[in-house]
This record gives structure tokens, C-alpha cells and sequence, in this order.
């Protein structure tokens, strides 16, 4: 008790300097009584769990983080659509696949937005949805392994920013092009003839109920504009979704300027219901496209990469009543979708209003054509006749809105660095905190759900200048928690985040941690090169390719010893963890190999290539600290000249040549 105690009023002093705007502020009475009543609010006691799973994008690192919260520790990466060499994501022949595009091997990308899937628009703990924004691609991540599992590139976009959203039931997870461009099967034209022949594609990815899976369904053919955000309708408006755009003024050079000339930009409301019955009847055709699409197999721990060359489209031309427009003021970035799905919020990062729509008032104004002309063919609505209210003098720059749930909004302000808290109904603000510095997306957890869990809003800020200590020219981003059960918002805790902290989602540990998965079943194992014993370990040659099946289990390989390797050779080392244990995964690494080293969880395969560079003996050893023992868990490969008439030989403490060795070693 008496150490928790002394931990405590050491946050509490620690916090103190968070706190005061300045360093030397720190302990004065004021600061230092609300830093420790902060500091008991997000202490997780040793042994304790977090209440949260927070899922956080790593923006241009192209992974995922996952944190704790209150305490804000992270408590593991997920490599996505990065190489990531801690665990050989990318570099392992396994997960090679899940890297490949229409590019070819892509090992990079900007992710910028989570969407964890619902059911009946509340937090279901299945998977993990994140896009990647360069070359674009969706990414679903499980949520009991904690790994990457599929990963489907999108074609006919350029720059994947209004994506993943997904659908109450998680029927489909969206996606928006942020740039127009020309079909990819027309795509030799002029820059200068955007309008008339760039597009902005709309993809609706399908979702798997059970296994997960993806598939392009659908792309819609909409006029060229920027596609920025979206939220699906829920509740009343399922069936609808919102998508914010700018560049309705079709520039092609010189945006800031040129993409900035209308008082008002717009929301895109889709009616993907009506879309699908299109589909059926068959209005849909068939575009020529390349794209790829990547899973990876729990059962053979491999991953397939397949192209696809065609893709389904929707023209809206041939499609009425299926698009709407809604005005919005000035370059709309934000789109959100309240709980009850009766309310749209746009976020005009250059208005000074924060505009909310009514669904049943969009409804009435499409039922009744009140109409304001059209855009490229498609209606655009009466603003006034859709808008339910605006909130005045909210901030200046509006990014972001979550919901808590309690009939309250929160919004995030770049450019005035706060968050601002206003009643959905009477458009009151009611609250507003300071951020440090300049946040941009915000999270309430299950905030974009139809059952936020609220709690707490965590504010993701871009700019941290002196909040922490420097670390040369680059500085730490970071979250700030902040407690909002109460009717002020306060500012509990700070922490650095990996990467950029792009947007992120909160999900209650209790709907996660159950199904994490612990191990996976030997028996189970199909990889083509398994060895489910050490009996089944073996050196085969294929040519000039070596295939070593090689088990590990604490703490030794089998083989640990191998001679016959010849210079040109490609050697594989399919290494089978048989530990059925949790948390003992095995590390592998080779001297010199041009890679990276692969971890392998219990009961999996994972294969290492590796192309001698030299003749002699290559020291192999584990490199994840399994056992007191760990140190001893290495072996040797002798590498001959090319031609050398040295035979493959292989064991653990049984092969004679290397018993016989290492006596003579040792004396
Ligand atoms: Cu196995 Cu260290």
C-alpha cells in the first residue's frame, strides 16, 4: 500500500509540469492539486489492466499502435503496410505477399484512419480496419491476433484519404479518393482536362460476416472532386452515407488557391441501399482495372497475393436518386455521424460555423425536389432546406466531432488548438479545453459508434514544441486524455505516441482481451514446409535452393548444425515453433543475411531466405529471450565454394562431423 501510495504523489509530482504552462510553474498549489487528482484518474497499478484498447494509427509509419488508457502505455505495434523488421512483417517469405500491389512490392504507406467493426452500429471487437493513403489500399487487422490479415488495394484512386468507413452492421468498409483521376482504364489524358475526364471513385468493399474477407463490390463513378472523410448513416440514416468533398471548383494546379474559391464546398449523401438494387438489376458494369489482393492464412501462416484485372462500376448517370449533394461552408473536412444517426456535422476547416444536418429533414427536401440546380447532373440541395443548425463561434478551423453519447458533441480546432463541447440539439456550445498543440482527429471511445462508451475524449495533436524532452530536429507527437464524465472537460495525462498519431479508436478491454489469441495449434499447422516434430526436421536440396525444415522449442534448433551449403545457393530456413505455450515465440537470425530476422509464435511456421554472401561457417542463433537457456539457443552453417563436393549433412548433437568439431573446439 505504502508503495502505490509513494507512486502516486510521485506521478503527481511528475505530472505537476505538465500541467503549468511553464516549467517553473510546476508545484505551485493550483497545478499541483488538480495534477494529482488527475494522476490517481489514469494510474494503472502494476499487475492492473487498462480499461481500453486504444487502436491508433501511425499516420506516415504505416502501422498501427495499441495502448492502454487511462495510462496511455503502449502496449504493442501492429505492422501493416510497413516493412517492420522487429518481427520480419514484409521480409519473411510468408508475409512478402501481403506487401504486393498493381506496383508490384510496395513496403510503405501512410495510414491515416481506423474504423473498428460494428454490429448493429455498436463495437463488435472482431477487426481492426485501416487505410493505407499513398498507394491505396484497405487493411483488416484482426483483433485476437492482433496481426494483419487481408490486404485489398483499390483501384481507379489516387490517394486513399476518406477511408475506411464502415457500415452499422460492417456490411462494407468505404473508401473515397481523395484525388481525382482518369479511370485507370483511360488514363493517358491531359492534366488540363480534369473535368472532363477525371473522376472521383467511391468503392464499397464488402466485409464478410464471419471469416472477414473483402471484396470490391462496387465503385461508384462520381464527379471530380476531393473526396476528404465520411461517416455511414446508422440507426434511421442506415442505408446512407456521408462523404465531405472541396475542389468542387475542379482545379488541377495551384489548390490552396484554386480549391478554395467557393463560399461552399459539399457533402456527398449516398443511398448505397439504392446503389445495391441497382446492382441487381444490373446497371453495374464491368471496368478494366489491376489491383491486388492479399490474405493471409492462419492455418498454412502464409499469405497469397492474387490480381485482380476487373472492376465492378456504378455510373450515377444511369442511376437517379441514388447521390445527393448537400452545401457545405468552405472546404469541409470532418463529416460525423451523431449516435442516432439523425444528425450529420459538417467541419469546414476555413468556416466560422459548424453546420448540422437533419436526416429527415434531407429526406423531406429529396421527396420534395427542393432543390438548389445540380452539380455534373446531381442534385444539389437546398442548404437551408437540409440544415437543422448551425453552431456559431465555435472555433476557428473545426477538423473533427465525436459524440459522448450524453446528446453532447465534441469537436476538435486545429488552427485555435482546443476542443469545444456542444449540445446536439440546442447548437449551445458548452465547454472548451485548450490542446497542446493543434489536434486533429479526436477519439471518444465508441464515439463514431451508435453506443459511444464516452468516458474519456483523447485529443491526437500534431505539434508538441516544448511539452517534452527535445530529441533533436524532429519532436515526439502526442495524445492528451481528457476526462469527460463531468460537465467540464479535464485534462488528465499526456503521453508521446508512435508515429503520427493520425485518428484512432477506443474499445473496451472487456470486448478484446477475451478472444486474444494465445497460441496456435501444432496440429493445426498446414504450412507446406512444416516440421511438426523434431524428427520431421530435414535438409532438402532443390538445386540450387536449400530447404531447411528446422524446429525450435527451448532451448535449441533442430538442425543446429548443418554442412553442404554451397555459394549461389538460396537457403531457407522454415523455422517451426513447436512451443504450445503462451508467449514463447522464438527469434531466428542469420550473420549477413540481407534481411531482417523473423519471430515465430508458438505452433507457427515462418521461413528466413537467406544467400550466403561468403564461404566459411554462419553463426544462427534465437534472438527473442525465451528461457534462462536463450544464449545457448544458436547454431553454425558451413558455407563451401560452388561445386565442392561436401554433402548436406544435419543434425542437433547426433551429427557426427559436428560432434566430432566441436570436441576438437572445445580442447
Ligand atoms: Cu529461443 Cu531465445
Amino acid at each position: 500500500m505504502k508503495i502505490i501510495n509513494i507512486s502516486i504523489i510521485a506521478l503527481a509530482m511528475l505530472a505537476g509540469g505538465f500541467f503549468a504552462c511553464k516549467p517553473d510553474n510546476a508545484g505551485k498549489s493550483g497545478g499541483a492539486e488538480l495534477a494529482g487528482d488527475a494522476a490517481q484518474k489514469v494510474y494503472v497499478a502494476p499487475g492492473k489492466h487498462d480499461e481500453f484498447y486504444n487502436i491508433v494509427s501511425g499516420g506516415f509509419n504505416g502501422q498501427l499502435s495499441v495502448v492502454g488508457l487511462p495510462s496511455g502505455r503502449v502496449l504493442r505495434i501492429i505492422p501493416v503496410f510497413s516493412q517492420f523488421a522487429e518481427n520480419g512483417w514484409g521480409y519473411s517469405e510468408e508475409t512478402k505477399p501481403m506487401l504486393n500491389t498493381s506496383h508490384g512490392f510496395v513496403p510503405w504507406d501512410d495510414s491515416h484512419h481506423v474504423a473498428l467493426s460494428t454490429t448493429n452500429g455498436e463495437h463488435d471487437g472482431k477487426w481492426a480496419f485501416i487505410n493505407g493513403n499513398n498507394t491505396p489500399r484497405i487493411a483488416r487487422v484482426s483483433l485476437s491476433t492482433f496481426r494483419t490479415d487481408e490486404i485489398i488495394e483499390i483501384p481507379n484512386s489516387g490517394g486513399n484519404h476518406s477511408s475506411p468507413f464502415i457500415t452499422a452492421n460492417s456490411e462494407y468498409a468505404v473508401a473515397g479518393t481523395r484525388f481525382s483521376v482518369p479511370p485507370d482504364a483511360n488514363a493517358d489524358v491531359s492534366i488540363n482536362s480534369f473535368k472532363q475526364n477525371f473522376k472521383g471513385y467511391i468503392s464499397f468493399v464488402s466485409i464478410d460476416k464471419t471469416t472477414g474477407r473483402m471484396a470490391i463490390k462496387f465503385q461508384l463513378k462520381t464527379p471530380g472532386v476531393s473526396f476528404d472523410l465520411a461517416r455511414a448513416g446508422k440507426g434511421k440514416s442506415d442505408g446512407w452515407f456521408f462523404f465531405s468533398c472541396y475542389n468542387t471548383e475542379q482545379a488541377n494546379s495551384l489548390l490552396e488557391v484554386n480549391a478554395s474559391q467557393k463560399d461552399k464546398d459539399f457533402i456527398l449523401a449516398v443511398n448505397w441501399k439504392k446503389a445495391e438494387q441497382y446492382l441487381a438489376q444490373g446497371k453495374g458494369k464491368k471496368e478494366a482495372a489491376k489491383f491486388a489482393h492479399n490474405v493471409y492464412d492462419e492455418k498454412t501462416h502464409s499469405a497469397t497475393s492474387t490480381i485482380i484485372n476487373e472492376v465492378m462500376t456504378l455510373d450515377p448517370k444511369e442511376c437517379p436518386d441514388m447521390l445527393y449533394f448537400m452545401p457545405c461552408p468552405k472546404s469541409p473536412h470532418g463529416c460525423d455521424v451523431d449516435p442516432t444517426g439523425s444528425y450529420i456535422v459538417g467541419s469546414g476547416k476555413l468556416a466560422a460555423v459548424i453546420p448540422v444536418f437533419s436526416f429527415d429533414k434531407i429526406q423531406q427536401a429529396i421527396a420534395a425536389k427542393t432543390f438548389d440546380g445540380s452539380f455534373d447532373g446531381i442534385p444539389v440541395l437546398k442548404y437551408e432546406a437540409v440544415l437543422h443548425g448551425e453552431v456559431k463561434k465555435p472555433g476557428l478551423g473545426p477538423l473533427h466531432t465525436e459524440f459522448d453519447g450524453q446528446g453532447n458533441a465534441i469537436t476538435s480546432f486545429f488552427v485555435s488548438s482546443e476542443l469545444v463541447k456542444w449540445n446536439l440539439q440546442s447548437l449551445e456550445v458548452l465547454d472548451r479545453v485548450p490542446t497542446y498543440y493543434s489536434v486533429g482527429h479526436l477519439s471518444i471511445p465508441g464515439g463514431p459508434t451508435s453506443k459511444p462508451h464516452g468516458k474519456y475524449v483523447i485529443a491526437y495533436n500534431k505539434i508538441t514544441k516544448d511539452r517534452y524532452l527535445p530529441t533533436g530536429p524532429e519532436l515526439t507527437q502526442s495524445a492528451q486524455l481528457y476526462d469527460i464524465s463531468g460537465e467540464k472537460m479535464k485534462l488528465l495525462l499526456d503521453f508521446p505516441t508512435i508515429g503520427e498519431p493520425h485518428y484512432a479508436e477506443a474499445i473496451p478491454a472487456s470486448l478484446v482481451e477475451k478472444n486474444s489469441r494465445k497460441i496456435f495449434k501444432l496440429e493445426e499447422n498446414n504450412h507446406p514446409y512444416v516440421a511438426k516434430g523434431e524428427k520431421e526436421a530435414k535438409v532438402v536440396r532443390k538445386g540450387n535452393e536449400v530447404h531447411v525444415y528446422m524446429t525450435s522449442i527451448r532451448s535449441h534448433f533442430t538442425p543446429d548444425n548443418i554442412e553442404g551449403v554451397k555459394m549461389g545457393d538460396d537457403v531457407y530456413f522454415h523455422v517451426t515453433n513447436l512451443e504450445q505455450d503462451w508467449d514463447v515465440p522464438h527469434g531466428f537470425a542469420v550473420r549477413g543475411a540481407n534481411n531482417a530476422e523473423i519471430l515465430i509464435m508458438p505452433g507457427e511456421t515462418c521461413t528466413l531466405k537467406w544467400k550466403p554472401s561468403r564461404v566459411g561457417v554462419t553463426p544462427i542463433y534465437c534472438t527473442d529471450f525465451c528461457s534462462a537457456l536463450h544464449q545457448e539457443m544458436q547454431g553454425y552453417v558451413r558455407v563451401s565454394p560452388a561445386g565442392s563436393k561436401i554433402p548436406l549433412s544435419w543434425g542437433t548433437g547426433k551429427n557426427p562431423t559436428a560432434e566430432a568439431e566441436q570436441k576438437v573446439a572445445k580442447r
